[in-house]
């Protein structure tokens, strides 16, 4: 504590001001002052060190935007009395790191707990964007407990092809199914996808990065409000201005992670996804935070808490808006406001304002109803996600809220068995095996079959890829089949409208049931008893399990090898397994 009782000691103060090592002091200070800064500022001014994590550069352009954000997040933290230290994140770019982005979440995570835990900083403001940069940077700073705050970069604007809206992602199906069915050429089709990429910002869709966002906004790890603002808005700059005032008042207060990230924080969040058809990447990196957090949460609480909530959110891909619509409607508070007056959210819960949700959004409503619905008048009933188990995994979540009219009827509305369907499994080995014989004749793929992908989780990919969602063969695409039940230990991006059964726990590479399927085999889902079955005896699956043999895993980069050996299970947030006992580490450095 500091002299006047309230502000607690500054962790800088055992890097710039520790009379006990004159020595290591001088150091500290010598080189922090060599591009400007002074003693006054450093030492003598008692200022906290607020670290900016800077996740935008070239090579993550859905993040860039906070290259420039942070001049505002800068005079905000200069304005409250803090002096601002801007540093790199390991990059994480969605749509351009090979084989796949989420092999370097956990890598910008322990990036993130070095640098806030070896530097100096009092508070960090959490730049976030880009799927998986929201849950990295709150998980690093969950396991440093330093206080704490997200700013979002926010989605880009409404992408427009043909006059309609041109979603991130969505499109990308959309345009493949039409390009499939040889409706449109390759040249129309990039024109297409590039279309909904019409400013900086992350996706403009309720995928994975606004799903995040609104997540950590719904935590209450961010101000109101700061999810969903576009981009290129004013807005964007006023946010990043707040959330650096905020941030040196939280140092004051010694507002931390662990006030803020706690269980009735996370079943508001898991609420939340429901309502806003959140993105299926949600259950992993929310579940992961949790852990990091050293909170108890499970995949079947999504489906124990979440199941029964209605979709609010009328955004792509469950609905027909975007991120723009969706914050000019209210955004993140407009649907806490909806949540709260139902009473599906625990109103106690304390956000970095330090203030609870009760209070929060007891009078923010949504400005137009057909983007964010009431509770009372939703787009659908019980939208939340549906937690499977059976002999082909432990778990595997289906996102229900994109469900189609038209697989409803093709797959659940049959009346001697509702809810429930059978067919054949076709059984790909990874994405290029699926690229190489999806339309392969000799398969006889028809409407009774249903796609399996596996070898693309955690440990098998590494990382586990984004391809769960397959689309049929070309020849059925023509007939209007566009969509066949999909099934995997891999994830599917959070811009895909597809109802796949994914994120299965354990994965095929270290033994789960999946990779005891063969092409050929029944397979019987029940949503009803949320069950996934293949359709063999106990003996043929003993058999089977008995002489199945681990895949022999190339790794191509240290890292991936490091990943491979240390990472755990989607069900349980895929995180480096060891550093989760990594908790609220002692951060004094030994100084009193
Ligand atoms: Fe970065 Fe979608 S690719 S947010
Ligand atoms: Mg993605």
């Amino acid at each position: 504590m500091s002299k006047d009782g309230k502000t607690p000691k500054l962790r800088s103060r055992a890097w710039f001001d520790n009379p006990d090592n004159p020595g290591m002091t001088a150091l500290y200070l010598e080189r922090m002052m060599n591009f400007g800064l002074t003693l006054e500022e450093l030492q003598k001014s008692g200022k906290p060190i607020i670290g900016i994590a800077q996740t935008g550069s070239d090579l993550s352009p859905c993040n860039r935007h906070h290259i420039d954000l942070a001049n505002r997040i800068r005079d905000g933290i200069r304005d409250a009395g803090g002096i601002p230290i801007e540093f790199p994140v390991h990059p994480i770019q969605e749509t351009t790191k090979r084989p796949t982005a989420a092999l370097d979440r956990n890598l910008a995570y322990l990036g993130l707990v070095e640098c806030l835990y070896g530097y100096m900083f009092d508070g960090v403001v959490l730049t976030t964007g880009c799927d998986k940069t929201t849950p990295a940077m709150i998980m690093g700073a969950a396991t440093v407990d330093l206080p704490a705050i997200v700013l979002s970069g926010g989605p880009m604007l409404n992408g427009y092809y043909n006059g309609g809206l041109a979603g991130s992602g969505t499109v990308v199906w959309f345009a493949r199914q039409e390009l499939a069915a040889g409706r449109i050429d390759y040249d129309q089709f990039l024109e297409m996808v590039a279309a909904s990429a019409p400013s900086v910002g992350h996706c403009n869709t309720m995928g994975t990065a606004l799903s995040m966002n609104s997540m950590a906004e719904a935590l209450g790890m961010a101000l109101p409000g700061c999810a969903a603002i576009p981009g290129p808005y004013r807005e964007r700059g006023q946010m990043a201005y707040y959330t650096g005032r905020r941030i040196v008042e939280m140092v004051h207060e010694d507002l931390r992670p662990s006030k803020i990230l706690t269980r009735e924080a996370f079943e508001n969040a898991i609420v939340a996804a429901s309502a806003l058809g959140a993105s299926t990447n949600c259950p992993p990196h929310v579940n992961a935070i949790a852990r990091h957090a050293g909170v108890p949460l499970e995949v079947r609480d999504w489906d124990r808490i979440g199941y029964e909530i209605p979709l609010l959110v009328n955004c792509m891909p469950a609905g027909q808006y975007l991120g723009e619509d969706f914050h000019r409607a209210g955004g993140v508070p407009a649907v806490m406001h909806e949540l709260l007056k139902a009473g599906k959210l625990n109103a106690g819960a304390i956000t970095v304002t330090g203030r609870p949700i009760g209070e929060l959004y007891a009078d923010t409503p949504s400005s137009n109803h057909d983007v964010i619905r009431t509770y009372d008048d939703p787009m659908l009933h019980e939208a939340g996600f549906a937690v499977l188990s059976g002999n082909l995994f432990e778990s595997a979540v289906m996102k229900t809220s994109v469900i189609s009219p038209e697989f409803r009827q093709r797959y659940l509305e049959n009346p001697a068995d509702p809810e429930a369907f059978e067919g054949r499994a076709i059984v790909f080995e990874g994405p290029e095996d699926y690229h190489h014989r999806i339309n392969d004749p000799s398969l006889k793929i028809d409407a009774d079959c249903m796609l399996f992908i596996r070898g693309v989780g955690p440990v098998g990919y590494p990382g586990a890829a984004e391809v769960v969602n397959m689309l049929p063969p070309d020849a059925l695409v023509r007939q209007g089949i566009t969509m066949l039940p999909c099934i995997g230990d891999g994830r599917q991006s959070g811009t895909s409208g597809s109802p796949s059964i994914l994120n299965a726990s354990p994965e095929s590479a270290v033994g789960g049931g999946l990779a005891l399927l063969q092409t050929g085999d029944r397979v019987r889902i029940d949503l009803n008893k949320r069950s996934a079955n293949i359709l063999i005896s106990d003996e043929e699956f003993a058999r089977r399990k008995a002489a199945w043999r681990p895949p022999e895993l190339v790794s191509q980069t240290p890292w991936q090898e490091l990943h491979r050996r240390t990472v755990g299970q989607l069900q349980d947030g895929g995180c480096l397994d060891f550093a989760v006992s990594y908790q609220r580490i002692d951060q004094t450095h030994g100084v009193p």
